[in-house]
């Protein structure tokens, strides 16, 4: 007779680190996969604000600030929390406990090597100064996504090294005690690589200012529009232009519905005859009617600030209460049960 065993239900968790207004690199990204995943799975989204603070010690108001512009852009953009258990990570101090175990269960040359951390030390100009809690903040990101049992983390590529130093400190953590309380997660990474930024770089990013953010008014839309990085090359409107690297283009496919005239506008402008300003002209209209909407609903929300607030409270109640039961596993696992 074959044992049946039910497969582990989905749960998904991602968080973001409350540093800034949400924008289209991150929306292409990662806030409408969530609004789809919300329907099919169990998910948990998490405003990562003690991870903010392993780089931003110095600035803790901008990380407060951010908190609530970030729930009103995952408010905005239609995360349901009727759906999505949206919560602060500094609210569930659970996660700070399994980070202090695990911290036993990675070695410092470890993390010292994981790619991530090592770019963004290098990013950061840390050099010999790295904060301890920035150099250890993996192990609290294995406790974020492991204290929910989180079966699928999506994120974007530069996060991989973040889940593959989870699943080494997961299966540790079950190999010493002996048993499967703890689960191995994996990563998706979205199909569609990361959206540019309007200049042209490879990364929108608001530390490079070059981003479109959700929240933008439709003067700010326009002005960025104007603002993007298309072909050097194409001085005049009856040269032929360029699609690689083109940034009007490449929004365009990520944004425009209408695939049909996208292609044959695509195909006047290598041909020749296409200016610039009809295709931007077009990329404001795609951005301006896919925005407007998002923009209301942040605009709405952002009027009664303290019903935000209530429903980040009951979210991160709901958390608590999971990553509770895990802690309460590990401390068992671990003998630190007394009482
Ligand atoms: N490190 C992530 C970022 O930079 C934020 C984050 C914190 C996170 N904890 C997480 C993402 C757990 C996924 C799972 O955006």
């Amino acid at each position: 007779m074959s044992s049946i065993t039910t497969p582990p239900a989905t749960v998904i968790l991602t968080g973001d680190r409350p540093t800034g207004p949400l924008h289209l690199g991150h929306f292409v990204g990662s806030l409408r996969n969530r609004v789809a995943y919300q329907q099919q799975y169990q998910q948990f989204v998490m405003l990562a604000d003690a991870q903010a603070l392993t780089d931003n010690m110095e600035d803790t108001g901008k990380v407060h600030r951010n908190v609530i512009e970030v729930a009103l852009d995952y408010l905005a953009v239609g995360i349901d929390p009727t759906k999505t258990t949206i919560f602060i990570q500094s609210q569930v101090p659970e996660l700070t406990e399994l980070t202090f175990y695990y911290l036993n269960l990675v070695t410092v040359a470890r993390l010292e090597r994981n790619p991530t951390v090592k770019e963004e030390i290098r990013l950061r100009g840390f050099e010999r100064d790295i904060p301890a809690g920035f150099l250890t903040y993996p192990a609290s990101q294995a406790a974020d996504i492991s204290a929910f049992k989180a079966t699928l983390v999506p994120v974007g590529e530069d996060q991989i090294p973040m889940i593959e130093q989870t699943n080494e400190i997961v299966r540790r953590f079950n190999r010493l005690v002996q048993r499967d309380i703890l689960v191995e997660t994996k990563a998706l990474v979205p199909e569609i690589g990361r959206l540019p930024g309007i200049d042209g770089k490879a990364k929108m990013s608001k530390s490079l200012g070059n981003t479109i953010n959700l929240g933008d008014s439709a003067d700010q839309i326009r002005a960025a529009v104007k603002q993007v990085y298309t072909d050097p090359l194409h001085l005049l409107v009856a040269d032929p232009g360029h699609l690689e690297g083109n940034v009007a283009f490449l929004y365009l496919d990520a944004f425009d519905t209408d695939k049909v005239a996208l292609e044959e506008m695509k195909a006047h402008y290598v041909r020749g005859g296409l200016g610039d300003s009809v295709v931007k002209k077009r990329l404001d209209t795609v951005l301006q009617e896919m925005l407007a909407p998002i923009r209301a609903r942040r605009e709405e929300f952002a009027q009664d600030k303290g019903q935000v607030l209530q429903m980040l409270k009951e979210g991160t109640i709901n958390a608590r209460a999971v990553a509770a039961a895990t802690v309460d596993e590990v401390r068992r696992a671990l003998g630190l049960s007394y009482f």
